[in-house]
């Protein structure tokens, strides 16, 4: 069965209080169930990961992608400045889904760019929780095509 990770950076455990203008209520819990449940409609697994470490982060993404055929991740904030996610996110050698809740491109100038976009596949930002789904879907059926 296709297998994706699905990676969430800093801070986004605490999705639900955590400004919710622009991350809206639904805590990670209710977004990795939403995933979980379209995943298995779609027949495929996701593998869900969180932390607001970025070695540990790392050290995920080595140790699973050999197992994966594709990640999705929210680096929340490090999205902005982490070259060792970066790093390790290509050398996954995997298709890269790069998500955000809010649209970062409407929101502080720091938050406009990403080190990550250039190696990921395609950015969906600006869709709330249903980015992540969106990404599901395009991870699924692109395997699926193949
Ligand atoms: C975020 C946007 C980042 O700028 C921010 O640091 C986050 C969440 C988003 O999902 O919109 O933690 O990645």
């Amino acid at each position: 069965m296709p297998t994706f990770l699905l990676v969430n950076g800093p801070n986004l455990n605490a999705l639900g209080r955590r400004n919710p203008k622009h991350y809206g209520t639904n805590t990670l819990k209710d977004i990795e169930a939403a995933v979980a449940k379209r995943a298995k409609e779609l027949g495929v697994k996701v593998v869900p990961f969180q932390s607001n470490h970025e070695g540990a982060i790392l050290d995920f993404l080595q140790a699973q992608s050999a197992k994966a055929q594709g990640v999705i991740i929210n680096a929340g904030a490090f999205t902005h400045y982490s070259y060792a996610i970066r790093d390790a996110l290509e050398d996954t050698k995997l298709p890269i889904v790069e998500v955000h809740l809010s649209n970062i491109h409407a929101r502080d100038p720091f938050r406009q760019h990403s080190v990550i976009a250039a190696i990921a596949v395609g950015q969906i930002s600006g869709f709330g929780w249903r980015s992540y789904l969106l990404a599901l879907e395009y991870l699924a059926q692109s395997v699926a095509e193949k």
